[in-house]
């Protein structure tokens, strides 16, 4: 998480994606102003919005392909392993447009995942596992609208950062 926040400025609104059990959550709160965190799973989202309740953090518990969320109302985005668990390419691509229209212009959207390997299919046994490629991922950003600032991958993970490009004027 470190490597793939490594510079960004997320502004004072912003919106994470699958958080899970929370502990990107944990991490990202003291350093925002506000946070929203969707997670299609219940009783995550019920325990983390438990254990968060009077803080900073909103948890919604809901779909990131189709968030019940206005445009624009995030200053910024971020999505932590958690690709890998949307069903589908097709899934995955409509996700990343959702995080598109809910962002404001110029707002930053940065994320990392796994990549496929060994160990990530004996640990998904009987569990979603839908792989993102790091080679195209930069290609699906751009479908979805993002202007890519980066796309970087190591042995095991890559991250990427892009924007929702600011309007003309
Ligand atoms: C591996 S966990 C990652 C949790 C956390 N981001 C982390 O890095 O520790 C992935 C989470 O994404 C959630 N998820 C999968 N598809 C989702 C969707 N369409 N909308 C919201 N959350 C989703 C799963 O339920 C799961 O809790």
């Amino acid at each position: 998480m470190p490597w793939a926040l490594a510079g960004v400025d997320l502004g004072l609104n912003v919106l994470e994606v699958g958080p899970g059990p929370g502990l990107t959550t944990d991490l990202l709160c003291p350093v925002v102003q506000r946070l929203t965190a969707i997670e299609i799973d219940p009783r995550l989202a019920e325990s983390l919005g438990s254990r968060l309740r009077g803080s900073n953090v909103d948890v919604v518990m809901g779909d990131a392909t189709a968030m019940p969320f206005r445009d624009a109302q995030f200053s910024g985005g971020v999505s932590f392993t958690m690709l890998h668990h949307v069903p589908s390419p097709q899934l995955q691509d409509r996700l990343l447009r959702e995080v598109w229209r809910v962002l404001e212009p110029g707002g930053i959207f940065v994320g990392s995942d796994s990549l496929q390997s060994w160990f990530m299919r004996v640990i998904h046994i009987g569990d979603t596992l839908v792989p993102v490629n790091p080679d195209t991922v930069g290609t699906r950003l751009e479908a979805a609208g993002f202007e890519v600032l980066e796309v970087e991958k190591n042995s095991d993970a890559f991250r990427f950062q892009a924007r929702r490009p600011s309007l003309a004027i």
